[in-house]
């Protein structure tokens, strides 16, 4: 049995990590959400009452287990709160099970218009972000400037910390933009007066992981985002501002990558992609727009309409090494139950070379071809299956097909968003 695992996008983003993570939380004690921030949408249905979580672990909706927001997340204070309060209004009671790294980062209010104005001077090539300050505040975090949860704790440190940010960031606008200055104390004063509520949640979120992984207890980690949006791995620059990849599990969490046992990567059985760049499998027109209102493919935070298109193997074999994926969870298998036939894309064609292996340069991402294996669809619904024996024949093909294809086994099947709408494969 794994005791320690991370649960990561294999994707795009937006695969079903929230319903995987509730699902297998059951079974571990502590759920560590280790970067991103409120640019992440995580839907968890219980007994019919939905949650889209942001920056709370995904697990903190069931009652005995601790949610941990790891060092690596990017935090607004307030959307934090207002999610708490979100959440407890729903009825599920957080209290003490709630603990804040006290080394994560502040977004303040500058981060987001910084975005905003970058994003306006990329013009048609922009990224298409969240618009939440995510990319500005890792910027400041690499940058070696940016404010930390734990800068709340005396309030003369925070306001002399933001004061130099402040007079940094004046000096940018004026030699850019002209632009209106900011006022360090105002800001100071008005943010700090808010953001002091998250410092009873404040700990030191490594030493508390280590000392309770070697008490024996389990933790999972929930990543945000996926595999292909990670900023070293993915289809850089359109990427989200953090290693969103397994190995962020450790460096946004302070733990070892020795203690931990297992990766598991979460898929849908098509794909999906939100915001600008390379969607090589991506099904323009009717075919696209049936499996979005099939699939309610819009963003669980923003809104926006999610591009969608069939699974691409090469990038799901990309996913698996630079992972090291032992098992894979193929969700949404329900939303392709109307298709007479399944496009898979098992080969990229470049320059007239097929190859399996995912192109580092949106150059040639965005030149190549893609050759699909077209499989029959079984046509039937599969919506809330939960014996493997159940789904129609070709159904189990189609997910044996996509074993054989990316060579990791598949853990679990999901079949609704629901708990109960769950194929457990293996034991995990
Ligand atoms: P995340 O960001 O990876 O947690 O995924 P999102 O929550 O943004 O998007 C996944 C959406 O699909 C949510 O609305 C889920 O409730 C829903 N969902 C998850 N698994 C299944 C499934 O197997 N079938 C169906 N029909 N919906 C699912
Ligand atoms: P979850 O955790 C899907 C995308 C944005 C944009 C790019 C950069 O719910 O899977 P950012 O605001 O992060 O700087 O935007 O990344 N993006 C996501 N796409 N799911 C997410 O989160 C995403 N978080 C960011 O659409 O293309
Ligand atoms: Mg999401």
């Amino acid at each position: 049995m794994w005791q320690n695992v991370v649960i990561v996008g294999a994707q795009w983003g937006d695969e079903g990590k929230g319903k995987v993570v509730d699902a297998l939380a059951e079974h571990f004690d502590i759920v560590a959400r280790y970067q991103g921030g409120a640019n992440a949408g995580h839907t968890v249905v219980v007994n019919g009452t939905k949650f889209v979580l942001q920056l709370l672990p995904a697990g903190v909706v069931r009652p005995d287990k601790i949610a941990v927001i790891g060092n690596g997340l990017v935090i607004n204070p307030e959307s934090l709160l207002e999610e708490v309060a979100r959440v407890e209004n729903a009825g599920v009671v957080i209290g003490q099970r709630l603990m804040v790294s006290d080394r994560a980062h502040l977004i303040l209010p500058y981060h987001r218009s910084h975005e905003v104005a970058a994003e306006q001077a990329r013009g048609v090539g922009k990224i298409g972000t969240t618009a939440k300050g995510i990319g500005p505040c890792y910027e400041d975090k690499a940058g070696r400037r940016g404010l930390r949860t734990g800068d709340l704790r005396d309030f003369e440190v925070f306001r002399r910390k933001c004061g130099e940010v402040v007079a940094d960031k004046n000096r940018l606008a004026s030699a850019l933009f002209a632009g209106t200055m900011l006022e360090a104390d105002d800001l100071a004063e008005s943010y700090y007066e808010k953001a002091r509520c998250i410092l009873p949640y404040l700990a030191d979120v490594s030493a508390y992981l280590n000392t309770e992984m070697d008490r024996g207890r389990r933790v999972l980690f929930e990543g945000a985002q996926g595999t292909m949006l990670d900023l070293d791995h993915g289809t850089y620059p359109f990427v989200t501002s953090s290693s969103a990849a397994a190995g962020g599990a450790c460096t946004g969490t302070g733990v070892g990558p020795t203690r931990i046992d297992a990766v598991v990567g979460v898929s849908k059985a098509y794909a999906t992609r939100v915001g600008s760049g390379p969607f090589p499998t991506e099904a323009l027109g009717i075919e696209g727009e049936k499996i979005r209102e099939r699939g309610g493919e819009y963003g669980a935070v923003t809104g926006r309409p999610r591009r969608c298109g069939w699974f691409d193997v090469p990038a799901a074999r990309y996913s698996a090494r630079l992972n090291h994926l032992k098992a894979l969870v193929i969700t949404k298998l329900d939303i392709l139950d109307h298709l007479a036939e399944i496009p898979v894309g098992v080969e990229y064609d470049l320059d007239g070379c097929g190859t399996t292996e995912f192109p580092s340069e949106i150059a040639a991402l965005e030149r190549m071809k893609v050759r699909y294996r077209v499989m029959p669809g079984w046509q039937e619904s599969t919506h809330g299956i939960s014996e493997f024996a159940q789904l129609p024949q070709k159904a189990q093909d189609y997910l044996h097909f996509l074993v054989d294809q990316v060579g990791v086994e598949i853990a679990v099947v999901s079949t609704g968003p629901q708990r109960d709408q769950t194929i457990w494969m293996k034991e995990l």
